[in-house]
C-alpha cells in the first residue's frame, strides 16, 4: 500500500512549476495550497479548497500540470507550447502510476498542517568540500585585518585533513550534514580536494560518498607541496598522477571531475587535461573558474560543455555571451565575496544575457564557511543584485540543474517531496530577514529531516 501524505493550508507554496493561473513567474506560486505525496513523491499540487471535496476527485484536476523530465522553465526561456497550455505531455518516466491506484490508495495516511506559513523547494546545494581537518579561523581574521585571500591557503587544510582520522572526518561530516538538514538542504554535492594524494583522495570521495550521491573529484584543487618543492616533480608531473592513478582510484566513487582553473592552481592547458581524462573515465565535467581574476576557465567550462562553472566573478563580455549561449550553468557563490572581501559577481548581467545561475554555498573552511543557503540569498539579492524571486530560484532549481538533476528543484507531479516550510508568509522573507533561522521544518522525500516534533 503507498504511504500518502497531504500537506496542506500552506499560505504561499513554491513550485518552481510555473503554470496557467499561478503567480511569480519562474517560481510558479500556488496561494493557500495543498500538496499530496505518495511515496516520497509529489503526485499532485493545487488549492487546498479543492482536496475539501476529497482527493481522488482533485487528482485528475491536477495531474496535467506536470512537465516533461527536462523541460526548461529557466528564468527569461520560453516555456514548450505544450506546457503552456497546461498541455498533455506524460509525466516522467518513472513517475508514479497515480490514475492506476484505487481511490482508497489515496485517503493520506498522515496530514500536515502548514499553518498558512510559507513552503518553497528543498535547496540544492551544488557546490561544497565538506570533507576537511582544521579550520582556518586565523587565517579568516588576517584577511578582515587587511590580508588578501590566496589559493594556497588550501594547502594548510591538506596537512589537517592527511593527519585526521577516518572516524574524526566522518564526525565532523555528520555533523556538517545535520548542519545543511536543520538550514533546509535536502540535496548536496561534496567535492574531495584536500588530501592531494592517491590515497587521501581516494579516502575523501569514499567518505562523501557515504552522505551523498553528488560527489565530485577535485584532485585538481592545488598542487600539493610535496610536488612544488624546489626539488619537487612539478606541477605537470602532479596532473599527470590526477589523470591516471588518482583518477582511477576515485572515479569508482565519484559522478563528477573538476578542476581549480585559477592563478596559483592550474592553467587551462593542466584543467583541460584533468578534465578531459575525467569525462573519458565515464564522470560530469564541472569547473572552478574566474575567481580571483580574470581567466579561461568559464570559457574552457563551456568548451567541454561542464554542467557547470562556479565563482564566475570575473567575467568578460565573451563569458557572459558564452554562458547565455551554452547549457552551462553559472554557480554564484555569495559566500566566498562576503569571507574574501573580494567584489561580488554581477548576477544581473548574466541573468538579463539569458544565462542560467545558480547559488550554492561552497562551505569550506578557507573562502566560505557557510553551510546557509538562506544566508546565501540574502547576499545575492542584497550585493549581487537578484530579486529575492531569482535569487530562491537560483538555490532550488537552479542548483539542480548544475547537477544535472531533474528529480528535484521543484515541487511538481513525479519529483521528490522535498519541502522546507519557512517561518514566514513569503519566501521573499529568506532575504528580507537576513540571519533569522526561518527554516522551520524540513521533509525530504516526504519524510521529516529536520524541525519535526
Ligand atoms: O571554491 N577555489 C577553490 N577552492 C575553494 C577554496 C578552498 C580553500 O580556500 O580552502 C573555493 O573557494
Ligand atoms: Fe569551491
Amino acid at each position: 500500500m503507498p504511504r500518502t501524505i497531504l500537506f496542506t493550508n500552506i499560505g504561499e507554496l513554491t513550485t518552481n512549476d510555473p503554470a496557467p493561473g499561478r503567480e511569480g513567474g519562474p517560481l510558479g506560486i500556488v496561494r493557500d495550497a495543498a500538496l499530496l505525496a505518495v511515496d516520497g513523491r509529489v503526485a499532485w499540487v493545487g488549492p487546498a479548497a479543492a482536496v475539501a471535496a476529497g482527493l481522488p476527485t482533485a487528482l485528475p484536476i491536477a495531474l496535467p500540470t506536470a512537465t516533461p523530465a527536462g523541460g526548461d522553465s529557466r528564468p527569461g526561456r520560453a516555456r514548450g507550447a505544450a506546457e503552456a497550455s497546461g498541455g498533455d505531455d506524460p509525466l516522467p518516466p518513472d513517475a508514479l502510476p497515480l490514475d492506476a491506484l484505487e481511490p482508497d490508495a489515496l485517503k493520506p495516511d498522515e496530514v500536515v498542517d502548514l499553518g498558512g506559513r510559507a513552503v518553497i523547494p528543498g535547496f540544492v546545494d551544488s557546490h561544497s568540500h565538506l570533507v576537511f581537518g582544521g579550520d582556518r579561523a586565523e587565517e579568516f581574521a588576517a584577511r578582515m585585518a587587511g590580508r588578501p585571500y590566496e589559493a594556497g591557503g588550501i594547502r594548510s587544510t591538506v596537512q589537517a585533513t592527511r593527519t585526521a582520522s577516518d572516524e574524526e572526518l566522518r564526525a565532523r561530516l555528520a555533523a556538517f550534514v545535520d548542519e545543511l538538514h536543520r538550514q533546509g538542504t535536502t540535496t548536496f554535492e561534496i567535492k574531495s580536494g584536500y588530501g592531494l594524494s592517491v590515497e587521501a583522495e581516494e579516502r575523501l570521495v569514499r567518505l562523501a560518498r557515504e552522505v551523498t550521491e553528488e560527489v565530485t573529484y577535485l584532485g585538481a584543487h592545488v598542487v600539493p607541496f610535496e610536488y612544488r618543492e624546489p626539488d619537487g616533480p612539478g606541477a605537470d608531473a602532479y596532473v599527470e598522477l590526477v589523470t591516471g592513478e588518482m583518477l582511477a582510484a576515485c572515479a569508482p566513487h565519484a559522478k563528477w571531475v573538476d578542476a581549480f582553473c585559477e592563478r596559483g592552481a592550474f592553467t587551462a592547458e593542466q584543467s583541460r587535461r584533468v578534465l578531459e581524462a575525467g569525462r573519458a573515465a565515464g564522470l560530469g565535467v564541472r569547473v572552478h573558474g574566474n575567481q580571483l581574476g580574470p581567466g579561461e576557465g568559464v570559457r574552457l567550462a563551456v568548451e567541454l560543455g561542464a554542467a557547470s562553472v562556479d565563482h564566475c566573478t570575473y567575467l568578460s563580455e565573451a563569458d557572459v555571451a558564452a554562458l547565455a549561449a551554452s547549457d552551462t550553468v553559472a554557480t554564484l557563490l555569495p559566500g566566498v565575496e562576503f569571507s574574501t572581501r573580494q567584489p561580488y559577481p554581477d548576477a544581473r548581467r548574466l541573468l538579463d544575457a539569458g544565462a542560467t545561475v545558480a547559488i550554492a554555498s561552497d562551505c569550506n573552511p578557507g573562502s566560505s564557511f557557510t553551510s546557509s543557503m538562506p544566508f546565501c540569498i540574502a547576499v545575492a539579492v542584497r550585493d549581487m543584485r537578484m530579486t529575492p524571486a531569482e535569487a530562491v530560484w537560483a538555490a532550488t532549481a537552479g542548483g539542480a540543474r548544475a547537477l544535472r538533476r531533474e528529480d528535484v528543484g521543484a515541487l511538481r507531479p513525479g519529483l521528490s517531496a522535498d519541502l522546507v516550510e519557512l517561518d514566514a508568509p513569503s519566501h521573499v522573507h529568506l532575504a528580507y530577514r537576513p540571519g533569522v533561522p526561518l527554516v522551520r521544518r524540513v521533509f525530504r522525500a516526504g519524510a521529516p529531516l529536520a524541525g519535526a516534533a
